[in-house]
């Protein structure tokens, strides 16, 4: 996706700081190679070499009208998780039939919007929300289709904030039998609900598979006792998303394979030997798909050395357009664009512009002496950055832009100070 000519950084064919020169900065831009590059993995590693599964991208990690088009013409499906999202998808045309909402609080005006667009699937929570979809269904003389988000009381090695299987979790129903199997029995009878089966999500950025399959020694015994209990098979499978990219050297993802294979084999084996037929079995990443695609660019404005403390590099952007390194302390490299192969002679901590001292999207970087108006590429920033952009101290929303080979192409414009304004009364 990178490469270095005249000193100048390339993403894709084309010249980042030309990039910066066209659009502005701070600036999204992200590579339609490697989101394709990505979406094509998955195909092989579980699509086309698994039968009768299916992957939804978890669109809250870069939900735009484009990401919507291009992933269905690709075949995937949709996880939403509001009906923000949900508008989006039905702005874009993106099939009913295709689209799974997960979420521990959907209201009924979503749940609402969801029934009359006819989508596939909820992700149910929590008994009121089983109860609240129930109750719409029947007001429509409609059914919905139904899997459970189980907690499956797994500790995953990420940070506590996207740690999202614990026991002690918002998200899922809890593993009491007084309070699943009941929940179970509800949807099994209900003539409302068609009842599919179980999901997880143990996580967010992992780098191995042992919580996976820690969740889904869980999931088999429930396929079990549903069986035992109830005399009924569930149809369906969903092992949530969660795969790690790469951020900074740090990082050392595994191979989409080693998360898919060691799942899908013991979710054979588990099968056969217990003669189920197998469940159509689903995912939902976000993060694996858009994370290692999207790129930021900023023009560097003032430059403070501390004598014998350090030197702050402030760019025209920060927390409002990647809140990731203020939330998580996430990691992140980056260079600068226009010296791409200078020597990295100097270390800096790169701050955003907010009025917020935590406003430090990078700390102890190497890069070459830095200039006013050199451009910064921080890497790897493609997901949960436009999607979890904000306005404090009425910074405006970037612009994003997409590049295909020697092509680029503006997806969302820059906000205007009028459009951040406009609903103001
Ligand atoms: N499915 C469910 C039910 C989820 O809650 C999530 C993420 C995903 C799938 C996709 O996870 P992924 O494949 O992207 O790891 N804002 C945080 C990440 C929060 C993830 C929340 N749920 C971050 O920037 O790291």
């Amino acid at each position: 996706m990178f490469s270095i000519k005249n000193h100048q950084l390339y993403i894709d064919q084309v010249e980042a700081s030309e990039l910066a020169k066209t659009y502005g900065t701070p600036l999204y831009v992200y590579s339609e190679n490697k989101i394709r590059a990505q979406l094509d993995t998955i195909k092989e590693a579980f699509l086309n070499k698994y039968p009768d599964t299916h992957a939804a991208f978890a669109c809250k990690a870069f939900c735009t009208k484009y990401m919507c088009r291009l992933l269905e013409k690709e075949g995937f499906w949709l996880d939403v998780v509001s009906g923000g999202e949900l508008y989006t998808a039905i702005k874009s045309e993106f099939p009913a039939s295709r689209i799974e909402f997960n979420g521990n609080n959907k209201s009924d005006e979503e749940l609402i919007m969801a029934l009359d667009y006819g989508i596939n699937r909820f992700v149910v929570d929590n008994p009121s929300e089983l109860y609240h979809l129930e109750q719409l269904c029947l007001d429509r003389s409609t059914k919905a289709n139904v899997l459970f988000r189980i907690t499956p009381a797994v500790s995953a090695n990420t940070h506590d904030y996207i740690s999202t299987g614990k026991k002690d979790s918002k998200f899922g129903i809890p593993l009491d039998d007084d309070i699943l199997y009941p929940l179970v029995a509800s949807a099994i009878k209900s003539e409302a609900i068609h009842f599919l089966g179980f999901h997880f999500h143990v996580g967010s950025q992992l780098h191995e598979v042992n919580t996976h399959l820690s969740a889904l020694e869980v999931i088999l015994q429930l396929i079990l006792s549903t069986k035992e209990r109830f005399d009924y098979t569930i149809s369906d499978f969903n092992l949530g998303g969660g795969f790690g990219i790469k951020y900074t050297d740090a990082d050392q993802p595994i191979a989409l394979s080693a998360f898919i294979d060691p799942i899908m084999s013991r979710l054979e084996e588990f099968c056969n030997s217990h003669g189920i037929i197998r469940p159509h079995v689903s995912m939902e990443p976000g993060r694996y798909i858009v994370g290692e695609a999207g790129v930021q660019l900023y023009t560097i404005g003032s430059i403070k050395q501390i004598p014998d403390v350090k030197t702050y590099v402030s760019i025209d952007g920060g927390m409002t357009d990647n809140v990731r390194p203020g939330l998580y302390g996430a990691k992140y490299d980056a260079c600068i664009a226009n010296k791409a192969d200078y020597e990295k002679n100097t270390l800096v901590d790169i701050s955003g512009k907010c009025c917020e001292s935590t406003d430090i999207l990078i700390k102890g970087l190497s890069i070459p002496e830095p200039q006013f108006e050199d451009i910064l590429t921080v890497f790897s920033t493609g997901a949960y950055g436009y999607s979890m952009a904000n306005n404090y101290n009425k910074l405006q929303i970037p612009a994003v832009v997409i590049v295909k080979s020697d092509k680029h192409q503006l997806i969302v414009r820059r906000q205007s100070y009028e459009e951040m304004i406009e609903r103001e009364i």
